[in-house]
């Protein structure tokens, strides 16, 4: 009893921000994600403070099997989520009779990894009987930057990851404006497609790197000029995405580059780091292209503060520091500041949903008791669809020219 209180206490003390109150700070929420290949847990405070974390990634045997086959991603939850969520809570020193909720997500992503951590989560909650919030992965994405700054509603948020790609007003924590969204593939999925038919797995320096780290640690050794890929939708003056298409690119140039060699497919061409360095460079500029428009939408329609308009950018595909030096050069012409979370909250991980279940916690949003049967949904959109109004609005975009820093 003591000992708890002591914890608690200490807890108090170590409180991140001034502004929030005790009483908020003392609430703690357990996060879990298992929406994709990684299964995530975290236990926060009231004020973001991240007190345990536990993650498992799924990234090696899925690099082995040359992408992710939903049975195994499953199985692979399955194995590891009670031992992840364990040590979140032994690292944080917090008891679950001393949660005030648990937070997981329960869209949009693999129906099989969704339910894994959605099951974990109905039991946890009825066997300690604590509040559940049902988390959208793409919201957790979006606000993950408020749990590390300052940054007041509204901004404009690009999502780029492995299953997503969009561009939305973020008005309130369950309030989104959706501006655009992928088309076809998103691009973190097309950098993996684009990495497993270069074999760059079997790159000594690649081997245990996701398709896109390895796009981009081999791209900074490439000439992205030797080969040129078209920019996607030119001609398409919406605020949407699309990578089928430059895919498709790449894969005929591989094709037209192995028959030249005489080398087989599977073979490491002589060629990777300039394929890389272009694919990489033409995903940055279709990606940079849609959030200029974007701005201009916005400001058209006065939905950015005045004051500090700001651009976040987030999901694994921002882990890209390519990417993100071609987004700063929009921000910089439009006159926005970027901000960007670091690496480790940019791709999936426990904090961001337990920090989204903070953000809905204070504001008593979508909070439901222990017994409340709630089901997951693979396909999920976020906020309300303005794709037609941007489309109709046809904003030209003035060019800029795209001599992004290596
Ligand atoms: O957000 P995330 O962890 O999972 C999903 O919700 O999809 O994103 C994973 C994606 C993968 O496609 C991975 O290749 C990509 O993020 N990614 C990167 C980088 N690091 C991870 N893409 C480009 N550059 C990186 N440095
Ligand atoms: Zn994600």
């Amino acid at each position: 009893m003591f000992q708890s209180k002591a914890r608690s206490l200490r807890r108090l003390l170590r409180c991140k921000h001034a502004a929030v109150s005790k009483a908020s700070c003392s609430r703690l929420v357990l996060g879990i994600e298992t929406s994709c290949d990684d299964t995530g847990a975290a236990v926060m405070d009231g004020s973001g403070a991240i007190l345990g974390e536990s993650l498992h990634s799924q990234k090696e045997v899925h690099l082995r099997t040359g992408g992710i086959i939903p049975t195994v991603a499953q199985q692979l939850h399955r194995e590891n989520i009670q031992r992840v969520v364990q040590e979140a809570l032994d690292r944080s020193g917090v008891a679950p009779a001393e949660l005030s909720a648990v937070a997981t997500t329960v869209k949009p992503g693999l129906a099989l990894s969704l339910a894994v951590g959605l099951e974990f989560s109905r039991r946890f909650v009825r066997r300690h009987n604590k509040p559940f919030i049902p988390i959208h992965h793409m919201e957790a994405h979006a606000l993950t930057v408020r749990m590390l700054h300052a940054v007041p509603f509204p901004f404009l948020v690009l999502l780029v990851s492995g299953g997503h790609s969009l561009l939305a007003v973020a008005r309130g924590v369950d309030d989104f404006l959706l501006l655009g969204r992928t088309l076809d593939e998103a691009p973190g999925d097309t950098l993996d497609k684009v990495a497993r038919r270069l074999s760059l797995r079997k790159h000594p320096r690649c081997a245990t790197l996701s398709g896109g780290q390895a796009i981009e640690l081999l791209a900074k050794d490439g000439d992205r000029r030797r080969f040129g890929f078209r920019t996607p939708m030119g001609q398409t003056p919406d605020c949407c995405f699309s990578f089928a298409g430059l895919r498709n690119q790449v894969t005929m140039l591989i094709k037209k580059t192995e028959a030249e060699e005489g080398v087989e497919e599977g073979t490491l061409l002589s060629q990777v780091s300039d394929i890389a360095a272009a694919t990489q460079h033409t995903v940055a500029s279709h990606l940079a292209k849609r959030t200029h428009r974007a701005v201009l939408f916005c400001k058209a329609n006065g939905l950015l503060p005045e004051d500090t308009p700001t651009l976040v950018l987030s999901g694994g595909v921002a882990s890209n520091q390519y990417i993100r030096r071609a987004l700063l050069i929009i921000a910089e012409a439009t006159g926005l500041r970027l901000l960007c979370p670091p690496a480790r909250f940019c791709t999936d991980n426990g904090p961001m949903i337990a920090w989204n279940g903070v953000e809905r916690l204070r504001e008593g949003r979508g909070i439901l008791p222990p017994g409340v049967d709630v089901s997951y949904e693979p396909r999920a959109a976020l906020g309300l669809d303005l794709t037609a109004e941007v489309r109709a609005a046809a904003i030209r975009v003035p060019s800029i020219r795209m001599k992004i820093p290596d």
